[in-house]
């Protein structure tokens, strides 16, 4: 069945776990963008408004996620008419909860209703890869928990290579954000061309760790493979305020682990529990606000569902 016009949700994501720089990625229940996606007469896509952007976001077709990962969509079925797009932003930009991401996959899994469902979730992954990288670079650990919930494996870019992995039932994030942006662009800069080979076997080793203690459910060893980056943190730690005293603050009260969202500078911390997680988060908090700094703090289970069209007609 086709439609005109459909809204769609996508939500929040936090890629890398740690140690798992550019194939791990996490979606995150409650915060994301909306969409409402509707086809227009004439050709062309038409951004007709953006909320809670503050204006940071650019309107220009060409230049914004949602309408180039849409227009790839297009693209592909051959579709004739335009589109005007919609959106509503509800994550912070430069953050590391995935909004350009969100951004990218929102437009599409509407623009997917609207068209009939002509593809599975998994197969939106190239569309919405074609938008986050305008701004991030062609890696799909945030789209792809954003497409499909939970904890996924993205050893690639084809959606071969995507892997949805066991999400720990006790496992909760407390999260905080420094009204500090990084964009993706500058945290990717810093990072260094190559590492020793000594690194790369600790690295490797500590995302097979991660992995297991996926399966096995084990929060500690996974909260320790997670904190056992030798490699991305080190090299970013200089963009991400108050890192070291967040830390300590989120395991005094009971955070397992603590990692930073995607490029940052989000902070997350593993906890085994809700209170634990409130409480973490409010730490964390008051780490920010000792310092002056305005921030986010909120708390998240894992998204199992991932993005999906609210309403079509
Ligand atoms: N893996 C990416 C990075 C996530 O850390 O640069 C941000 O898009």
């Amino acid at each position: 069945m086709a439609f005109s016009i459909a809204e769609a949700f996508a939500p929040a994501t936090v890629a890398n776990l740690g140690v798992g720089f550019d194939i791990l990625g996490m979606a995150l229940d409650g915060m994301g963008d909306r969409a409402v996606v509707q086809f227009k007469d004439s050709p062309g896509i038409v951004i007709s408004d953006i909320s809670g952007d503050d204006g940071a976001l650019p309107r220009e077709p060409s230049e914004n996620v949602a309408s180039v990962s849409a227009r790839a969509f297009l693209e592909h079925i051959g579709e004739r008419r335009g589109i005007s797009i919609k959106l509503s932003k509800g994550l912070p930009l430069a953050s590391g909860l995935g909004s350009s991401a969100a951004s990218a996959v929102v437009s599409v899994v509407a623009l997917n209703k609207l068209a009939g469902s002509p593809f599975t979730q998994e197969e939106l992954l190239p569309f919405c890869l074609e938008g986050e990288a305008l701004v991030s670079g062609y890696h799909a650990d945030n789209i792809a928990p954003c497409l499909l919930g939970g904890i996924v494996l993205v050893a690639g870019t084809a959606v071969a290579d995507l892997q949805p992995l066991p999400v720990p039932a006790a496992l909760m994030l407390a999260l905080v954000t420094p009204a500090v942006p990084v964009p993706t662009n500058a945290a990717r800069a810093i990072l260094p061309a190559q590492v020793p080979l000594r690194q790369l076997i600790q690295q490797t080793g500590n995302v097979a760790r991660l992995i297991d203690a996926l399966h096995r459910g084990d929060l500690e060893a996974l909260g320790a493979a997670i904190e056992g980056d030798q490699i991305i943190e080190p090299a970013r730690r200089d963009l991400m305020p108050h890192l070291d005293a967040a830390r300590a603050a989120a395991k005094s009260a009971g955070a397992i682990a603590v990692f930073i969202g995607g490029a940052g500078p989000t902070l997350c911390a593993i906890c085994d529990n809700d209170s634990g997680a409130q409480a973490a988060a409010a730490a964390m908090e008051a780490v920010y606000q000792e310092a002056a700094m305005r921030c986010l703090a909120q708390v998240a289970a894992v998204d199992h569902r991932g993005a999906y069209c609210i309403c079509a007609r």
